[in-house]
């Protein structure tokens, strides 16, 4: 039998985002858009950097919106605005992507790891046996597309004195009990990596906040120290501030969200459906999550991600492994031997959706011991 060529293999898979079909419906407003920014002559932090900050100020009710080329540099600010650093501790999540925990590193703090509940998120009847004397902040971190335990957390903060950070990388827009995430924290910060619920085409980040005193600590960190080309320093800093580019990239992908979202939803409720009435065991998630990411329990995932993708779906092994280097965190532990992410995306056709579903059954069911 002929080896089918990977190239081919890939280019017929059922994909976890698509941008060329994201770009397809994008792409008339972003070349008038980017012709325009060549006109002006300002790759940076020009007028589309402060039309985009306008509209997230809109779009999410926080006094200020601060754009950075990504979240990860967003919760790296948020550290050294509040003065976070060596002999701090910061109370996170055991389980995420490493960059819900590098910042942590980078500022010379500890890392104070929770472990997760059933849907992957922070058990926050564990966090206050985690605060000491040198706690200086709770990172809360949304996951899968579920708002964290926004009553619990806040209440910790204002009992401790503890600066609330929200990394809403992926809860972005889900809600608990009518609170909207990105109300929630008193430092936001937010990812339009591709495969976030608000994607760009490429990569890049905010923060919001409503205190004025950080917005300038912002502006200030996220460009080496100084807010303008021709001012002063003032105060470190990194190099993050955001090119004229995503600031493009984001007011047209804006402009789809609530399309997108819609279509996800669709996908995601005909996926509970099916799967529940299938058996096929469900990451649980709340009704007001923004279905962002759609997770399957298996018993083996990595075993179950092979044959999904020798049977032509991609997924995500969200996450490959804990975040601690030593302890026992046995709620991680299961999402990391369990958990696999499959596509839902609002450019999938209903036959593709229909495709994932019957192959995530059938390597379910092989995938039984
Ligand atoms: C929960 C969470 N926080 C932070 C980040 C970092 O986002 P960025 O890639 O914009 O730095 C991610 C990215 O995957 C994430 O999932």
């Amino acid at each position: 039998m002929a080896l089918v060529p990977l190239a081919i293999l890939e280019a017929t898979m059922i994909r976890c985002e698509y941008l060329n079909r994201r770009y397809a419906q994008v792409k008339d407003k972003y070349h008038t858009l980017i012709e325009d920014v060549m006109e002006r002559g300002k790759v940076f932090n020009g007028h589309y950097t402060s039309v985009a900050e306008h509209r997230l100020q809109l779009l999410t009710g926080r006094k200020h919106a601060v754009l950075t080329s990504s979240c990860s540099v967003s919760l790296l600010i948020s550290m050294y605005a509040a003065g976070i650093g060596a002999g701090d501790e910061v109370i996170i999540t055991a389980y995420s992507c490493p960059a819900s925990e590098t910042f942590v590193h980078l500022v010379g703090a500890t890392a104070v790891f929770v472990d997760v509940d059933e849907t992957g998120n922070m058990i926050s009847g564990d966090i206050e046996p985690a605060i000491t004397e040198r706690t200086r902040a709770i990172v809360a971190t949304g996951l899968y597309g579920d708002m964290h335990d926004h009553a619990s957390i806040s209440e910790l903060c204002k009992k401790y004195n503890l600066l609330y950070v929200n990394d809403a990388a992926q809860s972005m827009f889900s809600h608990q009990h009518g609170v909207t995430s990105l109300s929630t924290g008193d430092v936001v910060c937010m990812s339009f990596a591709e495969n976030k619920p608000l994607p760009s085409l490429a990569t890049g980040g905010a923060v919001l906040t409503d205190n004025t005193e950080f917005y300038y600590k912002f502006l200030h960190l996220r460009n080496h120290g100084k807010p303008g080309r021709r001012l002063p320093y003032t105060h470190f800093g990194v190099r993050g501030v955001p090119d004229e580019d995503l600031a493009v990239q984001l007011l047209c992908t804006m402009d789809c969200f609530d399309e997108w979202q819609q279509r996800r939803f669709e996908i995601a409720a005909y996926y509970d459906k099916e799967f529940t009435s299938r058996s096929v065991p469900l990451r649980p998630h709340t009704t007001e999550w923004n279905a962002h990411k759609y997770a399957i329990m298996f018993e083996d995932k990595f075993e179950a991600q092979a044959q999904l993708a020798k049977l032509g779906i991609e997924s995500e092994p969200h996450y490959p492994n804990i975040l601690p280097q030593s302890g026992n965190y046995p709620g991680a532990e299961r999402f990391v031997k369990q958990s696999l992410s499959i596509p839902v995306n609002a450019h999938m056709t209903d036959a593709e959706a229909e495709q994932v579903v019957d192959t995530v059954e059938q390597v379910w069911k092989n995938n039984i011991t």
